[in-house]
């Protein structure tokens, strides 16, 4: 086992160069106000120190339970959220930097979120047709006339809605939730769009549709598109997923390759994690540690030592005060525990 400094596991976890089509989040640390005290304004740290990277082809998923900050990243790489700290960067690119100008549309372009809910982020009001039409409109601005139409319904065709025709003629609420989960993909991939953000992308749709999302999104990937895949499903995770980080209270405990974090886990969290396993965790704080409900901490910026150190089995008295340092243990599996 290898002990990893702060700066080789951010290079570590970062710089897996294969091309150049890469989101780069490095040491991402997001503050929200706990109150609107004029001063000594309450914070509490939502994100704290999180570091991973994104390849074009590739998913990187992020499991944990409910208020871990899976959300947040997504939010905070579509600049929802300002960093309070760290680096976000697109191909190389800072994102935040007010030098680097990636304008709203642009990073629109680049990068897609879809959401857990496929009906609240279609307008009930317009047809599949009008809703496909305004993305390419902004961001192909050079296909005009019958091109956008057989853009559009080339589209369609490719998330697996055809005949397309019928399908764009339609209102969402004449669309199942699968077909309107597909909507939502074909709209993020109309933008041209190299990177998708998937907020828990199948959580709401029926078991037996799920697997043909993520079959979508898996052929996506092999077309060079990249996946954050954000999920309660460590399953899906390890099917969808190259990479895999394990997040609790801002932090990411455990992260590297998929089978490894998922077959071998090495945090005690991530055991509790998979040995409640399909759908772990969903209320915030049902896990229990020992059968013990337990709830989970708050995270303050002057909090100290592990996160889960409340709820841990192995906790010591070093867990409470210090934050522990990173143990690669294996190629690509990096564990940040004091009890490996
Ligand atoms: N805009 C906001 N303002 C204040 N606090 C926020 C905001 N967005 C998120 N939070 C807090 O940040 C923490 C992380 O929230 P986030 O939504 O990222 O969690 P999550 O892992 O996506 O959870 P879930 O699995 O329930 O979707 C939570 O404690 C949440 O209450
Ligand atoms: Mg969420």
């Amino acid at each position: 086992m290898n002990q990893l400094t702060e700066a080789t596991m951010v290079e570590q976890v970062v710089t897996n160069e294969t091309g150049s089509q890469s989101i780069e989040v490095e040491n991402l640390v997001i503050d929200f106000a706990l109150d609107n005290a004029l001063f000594n304004r309450q914070y509490m740290r939502a994100l704290n120190g999180v570091s991973f990277s994104i390849k074009a082809g590739e998913a990187m998923a992020l499991v944990g339970e409910s208020g871990s900050g899976k959300s947040t990243c997504a939010r905070t790489l579509c600049r929802l959220y300002k960093p309070t700290d760290g680096v976000l960067k697109l191909n190389g690119r800072d994102i935040n930097a007010s030098a680097s100008k990636i304008t709203q549309t642009e990073l629109a372009k680049q990068i897609q979120m879809i959401f857990q809910d496929p009906f609240g982020s279609l307008n009930p009001v317009h047809t599949i047709r009008h809703q496909m039409y305004r993305p390419i409109r902004i961001h192909m601005p050079e296909l005009k006339g019958d091109a956008i139409e057989d853009y559009m319904l080339g589209i369609l065709e490719r998330v697996g809605l055809s005949p397309a025709k019928q399908t764009a003629a339609k209102f969402p609420h004449e669309l199942s939730g699968g077909q309107r989960q597909r909507v939502a993909i074909a709209r993020a991939l109309a933008t041209g769009a190299k990177f998708i953000l998937a907020d828990e992308p199948i959580s709401m749709l029926d078991v037996s549709i799920r697997l043909g999302i993520l079959n979508l999104m898996a052929d996506m990937k092999e077309e060079g598109i990249g996946f954050l895949y954000i999920t309660h499903d460590i399953a899906t995770a390890r099917y969808f997923a190259e990479r895999t980080g394990v997040m609790y209270v801002g932090h990411m405990v455990e992260w590297g390759n998929s089978d490894s974090v998922t077959q071998n886990p090495q945090h005690p969290y991530t055991q509790l994690l998979i040995s409640a396993v399909p759908e772990v965790g969903r209320q915030r704080g049902s896990a229990t540690v020992d059968g013990k409900k337990s709830r989970i901490p708050l995270w303050k910026p002057d909090s100290k030592g592990c996160p889960f150190a409340a709820r841990c089995p192995k906790v010591t008295d070093q867990c409470h005060t210090e934050m522990p340092s990173v143990t690669q243990v294996a190629e690509d599996h990096f564990v940040r525990c004091f009890a490996l």
